[in-house]
């Protein structure tokens, strides 16, 4: 973009030299008309691509009606909604909000109320996670490099070592209210949970009274090919939090909780003025119709199929050091800097994101096939050839 106006633009993001105006399914086209196979969407939030024909109506038709009512008075999508997440997660009730981080601070609210009865207040999160921006989402970000210049932060927040089941063990006290993890570790360089350990996570926080809390706003909401990537372990925590692909790129968050849990707020302990508004519960309600409808089916399929290719990709060149992750949530950690393959791949035409330094992120829309799966493949080939 060129011009005067982007000077106004507070200047927090590394931003690449591109200017997106249009999109159609894993498409997007920029301001001189070269067009990109969308291997990010948006950081794993467009879940059915761009230009959806059926989430755009919805959003019309629901703009049409109603946009925003405030949480005063109830509206029936955002009702419809919370069942919809209720049946497929098994969890009981759904706060909504606006954003990742607005979902993980909830969930620590939560936790708090919960335990506080019982003297319970501190949150084990883990080293190397990544939960948001506000102060108590990034207390918990498992990374120093998020939290520099911004202490005192949130007291009560400790961290233990991710995949480490004695770790956690040691850093439980008579005060521990909550455990927060990622199943998948997203932006620190999709580091998937180990089976066992989550099986372990779960047993020993229902063994101590504490709450176990998934932060599933990146491998949530169908990435791994499961609703929940909890669902994929065979794990079920008492408070999950999601948001990104939610509502298909309209912005969204959620907590979903059990019953007792949920039953530690009442009238007045959490609010959010756009939380669950008719234009974004439209929106969600499509996209998990969609997913539930055979969009997470093509994620278990072609997520199998992007992973042998990148697999046949790391067999080939020696810079690529392993594959790790789930369905459309993968990782390819390099010996190399992922953002200088990252703009390579753009000069040709493939849109992708690095996770961490050194790891590239491949999370395309859900609705991506065969074929772009070969496209993308194609051309990170011929530039990890050239490197
Ligand atoms: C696991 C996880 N939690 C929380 C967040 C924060 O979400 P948001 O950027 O919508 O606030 C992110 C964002 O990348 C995330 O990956």
């Amino acid at each position: 973009m060129n011009g005067p106006d982007k000077q106004h633009i507070m200047n927090t993001y590394a931003r690449y030299d591109l200017t997106l105006v249009s999109g159609e399914g894993c498409r997007v086209t920029d301001d001189r008309g070269g067009t990109y196979l969308d291997f990010g969407a948006g950081i794993a939030v467009s879940a059915l691509g761009h230009g959806h024909p059926r989430l755009a109506e919805a959003l019309a038709e629901q703009a049409k009606k109603l946009i925003h009512i405030s949480n005063l008075y109830w509206n029936a999508p955002q009702a419809e909604l919370a069942r919809k997440l209720a049946e497929n997660s098994g969890l009981d009730r759904v706060f909504f909000c606006n954003s990742g981080a607005e979902a993980v601070e909830g969930a620590m609210k939560l936790a708090r109320r919960f335990g506080g009865a019982r003297g319970r207040f501190e949150i084990i999160a883990m080293e190397n996670s990544f939960h948001g921006r506000t102060f108590g989402a990034i207390t918990a970000t498992g990374q120093k490099k998020y939290q520099k210049g911004l202490e005192p932060l949130l007291p009560g927040v400790k961290h233990a070592v991710f995949n480490d089941i004695d770790s956690l063990r040691a850093a439980i006290t008579p005060q521990t209210a909550a455990v927060l993890l990622e199943p998948i570790q997203g932006e620190s360089g999709i580091r998937p949970a180990g089976r066992e350990y989550l099986a372990q996570v779960a047993r020993l926080c229902g063994d101590e009274g504490i709450l176990f809390i998934a932060d599933e706003v990146q491998c949530g909401c169908g990435r791994t090919g499961a609703l929940f990537a909890c669902q994929n372990y065979g794990v079920y925590p008492d408070v999950i939090v999601t948001a990104k692909g939610l509502a298909g790129g309209v912005p969204m968050g959620a907590i979903l909780a059990r019953e007792e849990v949920a039953s530690a707020w009442g009238p007045g302990d959490h609010a959010s003025t756009f939380g669950g508004g008719p234009l974004a519960a439209a929106a969600a309600n499509v996209v998990i119709d969609e997913l539930t409808g055979g969009v997470m089916e093509n994620v278990r399929a072609n997520g199998a199929y992007l992973m042998k290719k990148l697999v046949s990709i790391s067999e080939k060149y020696p810079v690529v050091k392993e594959i790790r992750g789930m369905g459309f949530m993968l990782g390819m950690e390099l010996d190399a800097p992922a953002r200088e393959v990252v703009s390579r791949c753009m000069e040709r035409g493939l849109l992708l994101i690095g996770a961490g330094e050194r790891v590239l992120r491949f999370t395309p829309p859900l609705v991506a096939g065969a074929a772009e799966i070969d496209e993308c493949a194609g051309i990170l080939s011929g530039v990890l050839e050239a490197l």
